[in-house]
Formats: C-alpha cells, structure tokens, sequence
C-alpha cells in the first residue's frame, strides 16, 4: 500500500482549532485523566493525546473524580481487556450525573474493531466521543464538536496516513518512546493487530531522526524504538533499512541507550545483529517472540519460521554479542495444541533461558482466522499449560538471575520500590537487567554504577559503587 501522509494544511488546522479551544477554556481550570490499557504503542499514542490536550489548555488531574475529561486508551490483543473496560465505562455514571460537564472519551484499537464505536456510544449514554487509534490528530475538532453538544464516533475505513510533528507530552525525563512504523503486515493468524492498527508504513528515517534530536537535545538518554515489527522498518522506503536507522540513531548526541521493540524473527537479518553489536549505544536486549516452539503450531500460526531458524537466530546474536539478554511471548492454548506440541515450547524455553517471558493463554479475536479454526483448545488446559510454562520461565529466571551476583555495570534509575518507604530504588543495565539498591531518591532519572549482591525473591539486590 502507498503511504499517505496527513497534510500540513490539515494538521495547521487542527492545530488552529486547538489554539481557539485554548483561549475559551483555559480561563476555566480543565483536568484531563487519560487512562492507558495494552502496549507500548498505546503508551506512545497517549503521549499525543496528552499533548494534544495541553495544548487546548487542560491541565493533567491527579484522579477521575476531579477531572473535566476522562479518557480510555483501549487494547483489544486479548479478551479480558473487554470486559475490564466495560466495568470501568459502567463505574463513571455517577460521576457524570453529578457533574453533567465532564466529557468521556474512549479511542484505542478496541474502538477500530467492527461496528464497537457504534454500540459504545449505543450501550453508555455518559459517553460523547469515541475514536479510532488512527485519528489522533483530529483530535481538536472532534472535542470541539463535542464541546458544542453532539455525541461523535470517528474511526478510519481506510485512511492510515502518517500524522507528523504533533506536540507529545512525557513524564519520564531521561527515556522516550519513538514510533518508527505503524500497522502490521503479518497477519498471525490469531493476531487482530493488522486490522486495527491497519498495513505496515515505514516513518520516513529523517523525522525519526529529527525527532530523536529533539528528544536528547531536551535531556532524554534513552530512546526506544518503536513498530510492531521494527526489523522490517524501511521495506516501504527506498534503499533504507533497519540496520540503516541503527547506525544514523547511534551517532546522535547525547543518546546513550538505543533500544527497540518488537522484533520479528523472520526478519532479524545478519545486517541487524551486526548494527547491534557494532553500535556502542545500542542495548544487548532483543524482545524475540517465539509464540511457540513447534513448527507445526508456528505454521498453523502463520509466522514465518521454524524453531530451529528461532534458535539459530539466538544462537547468532549471543556470538555475536557478549552479554545479550532475550524476552519473548509465548501463547499456549493455540487451537489443536497437542500436548506434546505444548511440550515443545517448554524444550525451547528451557533451551534458551530467556531472562522474562511474558506468557499468554490463547484468546480467540473475532475476525482472525484462528478464531474460527474447530479445534480450540478448553479453558482449563490453556490455564493448566500457562501454569507449567510460568513455572519453568520462575526457574529459568532464577539461573538467568544467578550469573548476575558479582556483575557490576551502569544503571539508569527508574523508580522508587513503592514498599520501601523511599529508601530503595530500582533501575536496569543496558541489557534489560533490573536490580534493586538503596539509595535516595535525587538519583532518580540518573546514571549510576551499580554492582549485584544476592537475589532475594527472583530480584537482583545491589548496591551502588564508585565510578
Ligand atoms: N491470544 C493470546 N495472546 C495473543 N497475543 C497476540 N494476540 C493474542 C491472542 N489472540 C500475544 C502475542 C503477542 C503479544 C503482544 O500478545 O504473544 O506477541
Ligand atoms: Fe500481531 Fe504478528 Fe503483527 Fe505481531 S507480527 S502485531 S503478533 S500480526
């Protein structure tokens, strides 16, 4: 598919509307809350909202029940979201009847689902706006329109342009998210992902880049890359590739923590895993979802390669890269998984030794071929095999953990351990590792070294030491 971009007329639009909205309602003293569910990607996209709001003239509120504009940033990747969400919608009626004023809003991938913007505002009265994730930009003008009276879905059917150079408000002052593509072309047969958030399209590498300067010329240190599938970044561009995009990012200054996510195996080329272990500023961490490890369940699942071709690509980074860390997602449960072919995915966990898995159940999504493939497998034995699976990976993490007594590296300080009454902080290596370590809390945000003690219940224990 041709890429399309929004228009700069559209966009100084859009913005005009902001900036009129801003001098009606900033005399008034707004509160926005936006609530975010699901990815990175969502996380990111909230960022604009949330700019795009400043800019309007609302301020951030510290809770729902003082806010003026309440948010949902919605994920549809697995089941369960939807009925959480449905809950949370529910519980705001009273605020709304108390407080006629407040606007809610609900945008995301579950909104881009089929016929859901419809039957949200159907279903929820208290709701006047609902939009999909591909519409962001428009935001000004739908609030504008909401803020004259009317109740409004906005989805795209087939719009999927680029939006370039909208404001984005952050609060970590050190490390930023940035896209570098949009959608999905891979269609993983129980993945819903490539239908709401719509076909691959690459950013173009010089506003990446022009935005990556910005972001370290204003103090950031650690960038992450962003895509569904950041190694097939650039198969839409000419001549320009992922490896392309690592070695322009690196020379960038002031960054000092390249990272990414998500990487596809099929996709991880040798000129990857060279940009990796050639450019000084890029992490020793590769989020490599495996999904399975059968080759059967890995065809039927659409992804494109072969266990073996998964191991070697490991097995190439780790010579390649000394001290590299793997996480990975796993589903279990996929339709007709055969116990042995459960059996398989825990050989592969256990032959790996990936330092985090984040595992799933599998979770039919209407409109995938999965879904409607006969042989699903009963709840009880998804929960079963998730069980086993999360056991392994614990003792997996506790060998992984274990290398780590006596290492010694740079820290960036994240945050504070919420049950510590701010006396230990927690922050990680390069390479994704995390460990905790007393300290005060003016080392937030800040580059420290660090060395690892002991383990105390699957976490790494350190403590700083000097330069
Ligand atoms: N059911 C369960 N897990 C899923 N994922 C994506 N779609 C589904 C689904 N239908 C998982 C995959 C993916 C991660 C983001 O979510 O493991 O990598
Ligand atoms: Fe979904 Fe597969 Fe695309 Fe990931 S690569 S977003 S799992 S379709």
């Amino acid at each position: 598919m041709e890429r399309t971009f929004v228009s700069q007329e559209e966009l100084t639009r859009q913005m005009a509307i902001a900036d009129r909205l801003k001098n009606e309602l900033a005399p008034r003293g707004l509160l926005y809350y936006v609530e975010t569910f699901g990815c990175q990607m969502n996380v990111r996209d909230s960022e604009t909202i949330r700019g795009i709001l400043d800019r309007i003239g609302y301020r951030e509120s510290p809770d729902k029940e003082h806010a003026d504009f309440i948010l949902f940033n919605t994920c549809c990747v697995r089941e369960h979201a939807e009925k959480r969400l449905m809950g949370n919608i529910g519980s705001l009626r009273d605020l709304k009847d108390e407080k006629p004023s407040l606007i809610i809003a609900v945008c995301g991938c579950m909104m881009q689902q089929k016929d859901a913007a419809k039957k949200l505002l159907r279903r929820f009265s208290h709701v006047s706006l609902v939009f999909g994730p591909n519409v962001i930009f428009r935001l000004p003008e739908m609030l504008a329109s909401v803020l004259a009276g009317n109740r409004i879905e906005v989805t795209s059917e087939e719009s999927f342009a680029i939006a370039e150079g909208l404001p984005q408000l952050r609060d970590n002052p050190r490390s930023a998210f940035v896209n570098i593509t949009y959608g999905c072309n891979n269609y993983c047969t129980y993945c819903i992902v490539p239908y709401v958030r719509g076909p691959e399209r690459s950013r173009d590498m010089e506003d990446i880049l022009h935005e990556i300067e910005s972001l370290t010329a204003s103090g950031v240190t650690e960038i992450t890359l962003l895509g569904q599938n950041v190694n097939s970044y650039g198969k839409d561009l000419a001549e320009k590739s992922f490896a392309d995009l690592l070695y322009e990012a690196n020379k960038i200054p002031g960054l000092k923590r390249l990272r990414f996510m998500t990487s596809h195996p099929k996709d991880l080329t040798d000129d990857v895993i060279r940009a990796i272990a050639e450019n000084d500023h890029v992490c020793h961490h590769v989020h490599l979802p495996v999904q399975s490890g059968s080759n059967a369940i890995l065809r039927r699942m659409n992804r494109k390669y072969t266990r073996e071709e998964y191991l070697n690509v490991i097995r190439k980074l780790r010579e390649a890269v000394p001290n590299i860390e793997f996480t990975t997602d796993i589903i279990v449960g996929f339709p007709g998984e055969t116990e042995e072919q459960f059996n398989e995915t825990l050989s592969l966990v256990d032959q790996v030794g990936f330092a985090a898995a984040f595992t799933f159940a599998y979770s039919p999504r209407a409109g995938t071929p999965a879904a409607k493939m006969s042989d699903q497998i009963p709840e009880a034995v998804k929960k079963r095999r998730l069980s086993e699976l999360n056991a392994l990976q614990a003792k997996k993490t506790v060998e992984n953990n274990t290398k780590y007594i006596g290492f010694e590296d740079e820290l960036l300080v994240e945050g504070l351990d919420d049950r510590s009454d701010d006396t230990i902080l927690h922050g990680k290596f390069q390479n994704f590792k995390m460990v905790y370590f007393p300290g005060s809390k003016d080392l937030l945000n800040r580059y420290v070294r660090v060395k690892v003690l002991s383990l105390k219940n699957n976490s790494l224990i350190g403590e700083q030491v000097n330069e």
